[in-house]
């Protein structure tokens, strides 16, 4: 790690963290990963390590949160994918192989992949 040689230098990096956190906000699109302790015993660390890694590969950009239980044990690791206008789809299951299926045809084609969603919150009109 580089140390750091002014107030200003600090500032700056600052000033991009912030830029770079502004934009994947505003991206409109949120992937949702549940790490309560069944999603992580489920493997939901690695699944958002996949996340990260196929956004990434795809230079796509989201806004990538995790929260707590979500209360369906049984189909952890649960992945929500929600996108500006779009309903909010929980998919269920989801391991490291599925992502980039996940990103593909949800994020990149639009379709939400039917087999593998649990449930469908509708987007909230403003
Ligand atoms: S601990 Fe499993 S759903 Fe909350």
């Amino acid at each position: 790690m580089t140390k750091l040689k002014s107030v200003e230098e600090l500032k700056k990096i600052r000033d991009e963290a912030r830029k770079d956190l502004m934009s994947r906000v505003q991206t409109g699109t949120r992937i949702i990963i549940g790490m309560g302790t069944c999603g992580i015993a489920a493997g939901a660390r690695e699944v958002m390590q996949a996340v990260l890694k196929e956004l990434d590969n795809r230079k796509i950009e989201a806004h990538v949160e995790t929260v707590g239980c979500v209360g369906m044990c049984a189909k952890e690791p649960l992945v929500d994918v929600e996108q500006a206008g779009k309903s909010r789809v929980r998919y269920g299951n989801i391991t490291q192989e599925k992502v980039p299926r996940l990103i593909e045809e949800h994020l990149i084609r639009g379709q939400v992949i039917q087999e593998w969603a649990v449930s469908r919150m509708e987007a909230q009109k403003t």
